[in-house]
């Protein structure tokens, strides 16, 4: 009987240990997901911004990876991790549904880049990146995302 109750309170404690596992697991997974979009409008400000080289092909491409990933983006905050090394604010969970229109926002303006950058139009496409990274990326960090220390 002791023993049985023992061995409920491990099966517990291991099962208690799984969730935060998972909750890290899910953090680093999105923060890499994060870091790609990062990585990528990096690249596309090189080429409409400065300047650098570089076609609007690249930037319809890369574009598209962050407008074809977007729609993901609730799904990479389960509950619970919000717990961890993460910048994510307790704000998202207790308006997922504000945060879901956010991505919704993010994405819409992520396809109008893509298609600004086929239309061949450097200055739409510039203007087009502009908003992407103010309303879309800017328009969720603001309110969800805890700012660097
Ligand atoms: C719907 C909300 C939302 C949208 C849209 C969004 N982000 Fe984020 N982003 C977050 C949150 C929340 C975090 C913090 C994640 C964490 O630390 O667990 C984050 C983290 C990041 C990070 C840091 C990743 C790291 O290394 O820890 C980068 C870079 C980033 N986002 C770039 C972008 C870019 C670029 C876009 C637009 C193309 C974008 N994000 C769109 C919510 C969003």
């Amino acid at each position: 009987m002791g023993m049985r109750i023992v061995g409920l309170g491990v099966v517990l404690g291991v099962l208690a240990i799984a969730g935060v596992a998972t909750a890290q697991d899910a953090i680093k997974a999105r923060q890499a997901e994060f870091k790609e979009f990062g990585r990528r409008m990096g690249a596309i400000k090189d080429i409409v911004i400065d300047k650098k080289g570089g076609t609007l092909a690249e930037v319809a491409a890369n574009a598209e990876h962050i407008a074809g990933k977007i729609p993901q983006i609730p799904s990479w905050f389960p509950n619970g991790s919000d717990r961890g090394e993460t910048r994510a604010l307790p704000a998202i969970w207790q308006n997922f549904a504000d945060f879901e229109a956010k991505a919704k926002n993010a994405e819409e303006l992520a396809k109008a880049l893509v298609a600004a950058a086929k239309s061949g139009d450097q200055a739409a496409t510039a203007q087009a990146f502009g908003k992407l990274g103010q309303e879309g990326c800017g328009g969720c960090h603001r309110p969800y995302r805890r700012p660097e220390n």
